[in-house]
């Protein structure tokens, strides 16, 4: 049974929705913010037992470190985290008009790649005592090697790709401990980095990756998978 969860990136798109969809289930929300001021502010009025803001800039060592020690002065444990800050920073420029100097793969690796990576070793003290022991990347379809379609986007897919790999160490490292590791792409959604054209409604995601973050998985179980728990293809 979840009690507590953290979920980062979450002022607005799909982090906003999974703040409510787990506030909506009774549990315990700890939302990584990272704008001083957002949607979330306003939401924390309406749960003030269950929904605690936490600013956060998973970039940042010290604010990760402060994050963890601020969660685990209020609760025992933590069930759940759900990586889900991310960025998109560049456009689908052709390899030829791409300014390679200006290519922000170390920005985008920092926040979707190391960033995960800097809240799993920070908060793994407190997720080692929880009861459901789950580390939910929201990951792309973007980062699969096997079923890449783009031309472009080299720093989001590559930061992707490379947040797969992570998953699949860490699920290797952390199962004999009872740790289940999941990378989700969560559909293309309408959102600020989505775009309008997008399919889904960031909430038809989240009550998706919601079911995921419940489920009683078996550590042998498949890793990436979609909203729907449809495998993806490495
Ligand atoms: N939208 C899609 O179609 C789609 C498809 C596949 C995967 N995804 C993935 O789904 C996740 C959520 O995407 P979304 O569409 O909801 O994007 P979004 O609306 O842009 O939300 C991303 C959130 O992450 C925050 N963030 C950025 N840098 C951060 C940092 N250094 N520390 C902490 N938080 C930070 C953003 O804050 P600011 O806005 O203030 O910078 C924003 O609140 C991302 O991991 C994304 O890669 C999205």
């Amino acid at each position: 049974m979840i009690k507590t969860v953290f979920i980062t990136g979450a002022d607005k798109g799909l982090g906003f929705s999974l703040v409510q969809q787990f506030l909506r289930a009774g549990m315990r929300v700890f939302a990584g913010q990272y704008q001083t001021d957002s949607d979330l502010s306003e939401l924390a009025k309406s749960f003030p037992q269950t929904l605690t803001p936490i600013p956060l800039d998973v970039t940042q060592l010290a604010s990760v470190i402060w994050a963890a020690e601020t969660v685990a002065k209020l609760v025992p444990a933590l069930d759940v985290l759900i990586n889900n800050a991310g960025v998109m920073l560049e456009k689908r420029t052709p390899l030829l008009e791409l300014d390679l100097s200006q290519l922000p793969l170390f920005e985008t690796l920092d926040v979707n790649t190391f960033g995960p990576l800097r809240m799993v070793q920070q908060f793994l003290p407190l997720l080692e005592k929880g009861e459901h022991k789950l580390i939910l990347n929201i990951s792309s379809e973007a980062g699969s090697l096997a079923d890449c379609w783009r031309e472009s986007e080299f720093a989001y897919s590559m930061s992707k790709a490379a947040l797969n790999m992570q998953s699949k160490i860490l699920q290797n490292h952390l199962k004999p401990r009872g740790f289940k590791i999941l990378a989700v792409h969560p559909g293309w959604m309408r959102t600020d980095m989505g775009g309008s054209e997008a399919d889904i409604n960031p909430d038809e995601a989240a009550e998706g990756i919601f079911k995921l973050a419940v489920k009683n998985w078996n550590l042998d179980d498949g890793i990436y998978m979609d909203y729907k728990a449809q495998p993806i293809n490495w």
